[in-house]
C-alpha cells in the first residue's frame, strides 16, 4: 500500500513538474512583454480601433436619449427592457455569450462554427429574457429561481436530476459553516455546475435526439455538482479559518490521498466542533468521487485526477504563502496562479471525458490567469485585510523594498495583449470582447470603491505607464456598452441568495413565535359548574390538541390576517383556534380503524388507541362544535356580524368538502386513479383546508375578489403539493420526526400520488404544483415572501 502511494506520488509530482514548466515558459513570455513594455504600444493601437464603437460623439440627439435613462442594473427586469428598447440587447448578449465561449468553453470566436453557436445561444437567451422580463419591477429573474430551474428541467426532460440538485444545494447551504462566505460559496458551486452543463450543450449542439440530450444533461448536472463541491468544501474551507491548523493539515492530507488514489479514504476519528461538518463533507465528497469515476472512461479518469492534483497542489502552494515573507520571487508568485487558474477550467471539461482538443487546452491554459488577475484586483483590499498573498497584495506591501517585483497590473495588460494577438491571432471580435471586459472590470471597481480610492489605486499601479494609463482612464470614464450579462446574473444571484436568507430567517422566526402563541391558547378550559360527565371528553380533546402538531394552518391565517390584511392579532384568535380544532378533528377521524387505522399521531398513541373508537368519534364532533362556537364569538366590535356569518357559512361549506375528499380517498383503495382524479381528491381532502386558512382572513377584511381568486389558486397548488409531500414522507420519512407511522398508504392499499405514480413521478408532480403555486403568487399584489417560503418549507419538510 505504502509503495503504491509513493509511486502515485511520484507520478503526480512528475505531472505537476511538467505543468509547471509550461507555466514557467508562459510567465517568461509575459515577463518580457512587461519588461519591454511592448504590450503598451500594441494595446494602444487596439484601443484606437476599439473606441470607435464605444466612445459616443456628443450630439443633440443625446439630449433625447436622456428621456429613457439607463436604469440601475439591480432592477434586473427594467434593465433588460431598457437594453431592448434602446436596441442594445443583441450586442449585449453577443459579447456576453462570446466571452463565455472564450473563457468557459475554450473556444475561439473567430471560427465560423463557434460564431454560429454563439448566435444561436444569444437568440435563445434573448427569447427567454424578453418572455420573462415583463415581470414586476424588483422581481428576481426567472432564470435563477427554483421554479425557473425546474421549468427548464421539464423542458429538457431532466426533472429528476433537477430535483436531486435542488436537494443537494439545499444541504450544501445548510452546511456552510459560519466563518465562510455562504453566498459566494453557493454562487461558485452554481457557476461550476452551469459551466459543466454548458460544456455538454456545446458538445451536443442541437443535433442530439431528445432522449440522448436528456441523458447527457442529467449526467452533466450530477457531474457538475460532484466536481463543483470541491470549491466550497475543499478550496474555500481550507482558505477560511473554520478548521484548526491541525485539522487543516489532516484534511488536506485526506484530499491529497483521494486525488492520488482516486478513492476518498476513511474519515478516521475526528472530534471537536467541526466533526459534524467534516462528516457531511466526507460523505458528500466520497459520493461525488464515486460518481465521477463511475462516469469516466479509464483514460479520462487519469487525466482528471492528474489535473485535479495540479489544481489542488498549486492552490496549496499559494495558500501556504505568508505575507510577512519578503523573499518570494516573481515566479513563486505567478506560476502557481497560472496553474491553478488554468487547471480549474481544464477540469471542468475533463470531468465530462470530452474528447481531447489541443486548441481548447492551449487557449484555456493561457486564459486562466486573466480571470485570476481580474479577481485578485477586485478583491485586493479584502485580501490585504486577511493577510492573503496575491500578486496585488504582495506588490502593495513590498514594491518599494523590492524593485524587482513585477507590477501585477502591467502583467494583467500583458496577458490581455498576449490573448488578443497570440491566442486569438488579432481577431477583431476577440479584441472587442476582451477589451470590453477589461474596461468593464475597471468601471465596476470604480463604482464599488468610489472615484477617490480608485484613483489612489491607479496611481500606485500605473506610475510607470502614465500615457497608457491616461488612455485607459479615458475609456473607463467615457466608454459605453461594455456591460456583461454574466456579471448581471452574478450580482442577481448574490443579492437573491442574501435576500432569501434574510426572508428565511424571518419566516422561521415568525413561525416559531406564532406557533408558541397558538399553543398557549388551544387548551379547552373546564368551567366551574360544567357537568362532570363532560370532563373526560374535554380531556380527550386536549390530549389530541396537546400533541406536537405543526399548527401550519392557523399560522397561515395569522400571517394573512395580521401581516397582509392588518387585522388585530387578539381579535382573530378565536378564528385561529377554530381552524386548529377542525384540523385536529379531521386527524382524529382519519386515524380511526374505519379509516386509516393509525396507531400514532403527533408523537403519541392515537386517541382511539388510548380510549376507544366511540370516544374518539365523539371528541372529533366536540372539536367541530367548538370550532363553530369560536367563530361565533368573533368580536362584534371588530367585525360586522354579517361578515362573520359569511365566514361561518364558508367554513361549514369547506368542512363538507373535506368530508367529500376523505370519502373519495377511502373509496379509491386499490384503484389506479388518473392524475386528474388524484388532484381532485387531494384538493378536497387537504387543499381545501389551506384555502380556508388563506381566504378566511380575506373574508374578514373584506379583501378584493381578484385577490381572493389568486389566493385560491395558490392554495390549490400548495395544498396538493403538501399532500404529495405527505405521501412521499409516508414512503420514505422518519417515524421519529413525523410522529406518525410510515408505510400506512401501502399497508392500506391507499390510492395516493406515490402508490399510483411511484416515487419519482410523484416528486415531479409535487414540483410541478410548486411552480404553479409560484405563478399564482405573482398575481398577488402584496409582498409575498412569507408564502414563498411556506411553499419552500412544504416541499422540503421532514415532518
Ligand atoms: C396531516 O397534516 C394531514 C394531512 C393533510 C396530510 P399536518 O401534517 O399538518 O399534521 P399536524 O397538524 O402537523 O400534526
Ligand atoms: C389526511 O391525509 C387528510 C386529512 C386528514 C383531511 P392522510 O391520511 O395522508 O394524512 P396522514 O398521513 O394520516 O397525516
Ligand atoms: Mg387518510
Ligand atoms: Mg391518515
Ligand atoms: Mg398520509
Amino acid at each position: 500500500m505504502h509503495r503504491m502511494y509513493e509511486e502515485m506520488m511520484n507520478d503526480a509530482d512528475a505531472g505537476y513538474l511538467l505543468a509547471e514548466e509550461k507555466a514557467a515558459r508562459y510567465f517568461a513570455a509575459l515577463y518580457e512583454q512587461v519588461a519591454e513594455k511592448s504590450y503598451v504600444s500594441v494595446l494602444t493601437e487596439d484601443f484606437q480601433l476599439w473606441k470607435q464603437k464605444h466612445i459616443r460623439r456628443p450630439s443633440w440627439l443625446s439630449l433625447f436619449s436622456q428621456i429613457k435613462r439607463k436604469p440601475d442594473q439591480r432592477d434586473y427586469n427594467a434593465y433588460i427592457q431598457w437594453l431592448d428598447y434602446t436596441g442594445k440587447l443583441d450586442d449585449y448578449l453577443d459579447r456576453s455569450v462570446s466571452y463565455l465561449y472564450m473563457r468557459d468553453l475554450g473556444q475561439a470566436p473567430n471560427s465560423p462554427d463557434t460564431q454560429m453557436r454563439i448566435q444561436r445561444m444569444s437568440a435563445d437567451i434573448k427569447k427567454q429574457l424578453l418572455h420573462s422580463s415583463k415581470a414586476k419591477r424588483g422581481e428576481q429573474p426567472e432564470l435563477i429561481s427554483l421554479a425557473g430551474l425546474y421549468r427548464w428541467g421539464q423542458k429538457e426532460g431532466i426533472e429528476t436530476a433537477v430535483i436531486w440538485l435542488i436537494h443537494k444545494l439545499r444541504k450544501v447551504a445548510a452546511h456552510i459553516p459560519e466563518g465562510m462566505d455562504a453566498e459566494q460559496a453557493q454562487r461558485k458551486l452554481i457557476k461550476i455546475i452551469l459551466g459543466v452543463v454548458l460544456h455538454v450543450m456545446e458538445d451536443m449542439g442541437d443535433k442530439a435526439p431528445h432522449e440522448e440530450r436528456s441523458r447527457r444533461l442529467d449526467e452533466a448536472i450530477r457531474l457538475g455538482y460532484s466536481y463543483g463541491l470541491t470549491y466550497p468544501f475543499i478550496d474555500d474551507l481550507l482558505d477560511s479559518q473554520v478548521l484548526t491548523p491541525q485539522e487543516k493539515k489532516r484534511y488536506s492530507h485526506l484530499i491529497r490521498t483521494a486525488l492520488l488514489t482516486g478513492t476518498v479514504p476513511k474519515m478516521g476519528d475526528w472530534s471537536g466542533n467541526n466533526m459534524e461538518l467534516i462528516r457531511y463533507v466526507h460523505t458528500e465528497l466520497r459520493e461525488a468521487f464515486e460518481y465521477i469515476k463511475g462516469y469516466q472512461r479509464p483514460e479520462a479518469q487519469k487525466t482528471f485526477f492528474q489535473q485535479s492534483y495540479v489544481f489542488f497542489h498549486s492552490q496549496e502552494m499559494d495558500r501556504m504563502k505568508d505575507l510577512s515573507n519578503v523573499d518570494y520571487s516573481n515566479e513563486n508568485l505567478y506560476i502557481p496562479i497560472i496553474l491553478k487558474s488554468s487547471s480549474s477550467r481544464l477540469i471542468a471539461r475533463s470531468v465530462l471525458s470530452a474528447a481531447e482538443d489541443e486548441g481548447f487546452d492551449q487557449r484555456t491554459f493561457y486564459y486562466g490567469i486573466y480571470n485570476q488577475l481580474a479577481d485578485d484586483f477586485a478583491d485586493m483590499f479584502d485580501d490585504m485585510r486577511d493577510g492573503a498573498v496575491t500578486p496585488y497584495t504582495y506588490y502593495l506591501k513590498y514594491r518599494e523594498q523590492r524593485p524587482d517585483l513585477i507590477n501585477p497590473f502591467e502583467l494583467y495588460w500583458a496577458v490581455i495583449s498576449h490573448l488578443i494577438h497570440h491566442v486569438y491571432q488579432s481577431d477583431p471580435k476577440s479584441r472587442e470582447v476582451i477589451l470590453d471586459r477589461a474596461i468593464n472590470g475597471l468601471k465596476r471597481c470604480r463604482e464599488r470603491v468610489g472615484a477617490e480610492k480608485y484613483n489612489e489605486i491607479m496611481a500606485i499601479f500605473t506610475s510607470d505607464i502614465p500615457e497608457f494609463n491616461h488612455l485607459i482612464q479615458y475609456m473607463v470614464r467615457k466608454a459605453v456598452d461594455v456591460d456583461f450579462f454574466d456579471k448581471l446574473l452574478r450580482d442577481q444571484v448574490i443579492a437573491s441568495l442574501k435576500n432569501d436568507r434574510k426572508d428565511k430567517e424571518d419566516f422561521s422566526a415568525t413561525i416559531e413565535k406564532v406557533r408558541h402563541q397558538i399553543n398557549s391558547t388551544l387548551q379547552i378550559a373546564k368551567h366551574n359548574g360544567m357537568p362532570p360527565m363532560k370532563e373526560p371528553l374535554i380531556d380527550a380533546a386536549n390530549y389530541s390538541l396537546n400533541g406536537d402538531g405543526k399548527r401550519l394552518r392557523p399560522i397561515l391565517t395569522w400571517v394573512m390576517g395580521v401581516r397582509q390584511y392588518g387585522l388585530d392579532a387578539a381579535a382573530i384568535m378565536p378564528l385561529l383556534r377554530s381552524l386548529e380544532y377542525m384540523h385536529t378533528a379531521s386527524l382524529i377521524f382519519d386515524d380511526l380503524p374505519t379509516q386509516d387505522n393509525a396507531s400514532a399521531r403527533r408523537g403519541r398513541p392515537t386517541l382511539h388507541e388510548v380510549h376507544n373508537s366511540s370516544t374518539a368519534e365523539l371528541t372529533g364532533l366536540l372539536l367541530i362544535q367548538r370550532a363553530t362556537q369560536e367563530q361565533a364569538s368573533l368580536s362584534q366590535e371588530q367585525f360586522d356580524p354579517k361578515t362573520v356569518l359569511a365566514l361561518m357559512r364558508y367554513s361549514a361549506q369547506k368542512a363538507e368538502d373535506l368530508c367529500m375528499g376523505q370519502m373519495m380517498d377511502l373509496n379509491s383503495k386499490g384503484q389506479a386513479l388518473t392524475l386528474e382524479q388524484l388532484n381532485t381528491m387531494c384538493f378536497y381532502k387537504t387543499g381545501i383546508a389551506f384555502e380556508a386558512c388563506l381566504v378566511m382572513p380575506a373574508i374578514l377584511a373584506q379583501g378584493p375578489e381578484e385577490e381572493i381568486a389568486a389566493l385560491k389558486k395558490f392554495a390549490y397548488h400548495t395544498g396538493i403539493a403538501f399532500q404529495i409531500k405527505d405521501d412521499l414522507l409516508d414512503l420514505e420519512g422518519d417515524v421519529h420526526l413525523l410522529g406518525k407511522p410510515v408505510g400506512k398508504d401501502a399497508e392500506n392499499n391507499n390510492s395516493t400520488f406515490v402508490t399510483v405514480l411511484g416515487r419519482e413521478e410523484a416528486a415531479k408532480e409535487m414540483w410541478n404544483h410548486y411552480c404553479l403555486a409560484m405563478d399564482a403568487l405573482k398575481e398577488l399584489p402584496r409582498g409575498n415572501a412569507f408564502l414563498k417560503h411556506l411553499l419552500d418549507y412544504i416541499v422540503h419538510r421532514e415532518r
